[in-house]
């Protein structure tokens, strides 16, 4: 089994990626990448800019991540109660080269952020678009307050009943591709 992990965000300090590499590390993969939204950064999309520049070579390479995993592990950020534009910039981008962005992969879906809320917003979000685009979403969960509920040094949730809770979800993520 192959995972691939990323968080919904450009910010090299993610909050979202940090959860999301501890969540992959729970997850029993043989081989396992994290990839980095900012090593897939382009100009903003526009129909016009797509007359310019073509299909760019990056959101083929973000689709090639994707088709070479078997499951997915994404954790949304959210800014202004939406998915960020890191994010939706090359997800918009790769949507041109391929519908099926996410090629029916089995995916974990996340969102964290420093209020209590947890990103739920970006997290409904995701719920809504990924499924059009080959996203099938397995299960969600939302850490909230990432500053009291994750040990930043030791790279995992601190708080025991939102740790448990995820450990319960994994425990019971059906892997099997079925699209
Ligand atoms: C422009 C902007 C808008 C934001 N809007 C929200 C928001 O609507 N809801 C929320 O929970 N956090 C919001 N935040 C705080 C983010 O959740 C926080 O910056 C978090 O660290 C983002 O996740 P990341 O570290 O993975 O990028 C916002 C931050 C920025 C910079």
């Amino acid at each position: 089994m192959k995972l691939l992990a990323f968080a919904g965000s450009s910010s090299t300090q993610s909050i979202n990626k940090k959860l999301a590499t501890y969540a992959a590390g729970l997850i029993n993969a043989e081989e396992k990448e994290i990839i980095d939204l900012n090593d897939y950064e382009l100009p903003l999309f526009s129909v016009d800019k797509e007359k310019l520049i073509g299909a760019p070579p990056i959101a083929r390479l973000f689709l090639d991540k994707i088709e070479w995993a078997d499951m997915l592990v994404i954790s949304v950020a959210e800014h202004n109660a939406g998915m960020t534009v890191a994010f939706k910039n090359i997800y918009d981008w790769a949507s041109r080269q391929k519908k099926l962005v996410f090629d029916n992969k089995p995916v974990l879906l996340l969102s964290t952020s420093p209020g209590g809320y947890g990103a739920k917003n970006a997290l409904e979000a995701a719920k809504i678009s990924l499924p059009r685009y080959g996203g099938d979403i397995r299960a969600t969960f939302s850490l909230p307050k990432f500053q009291e509920n994750f040990d930043v040094e030791a790279g995992q949730i601190s708080n025991k009943e939102h740790d448990d809770a995820l450990k319960e979800i994994i425990r019971n993520f059906d892997y099997e591709q079925k699209g």
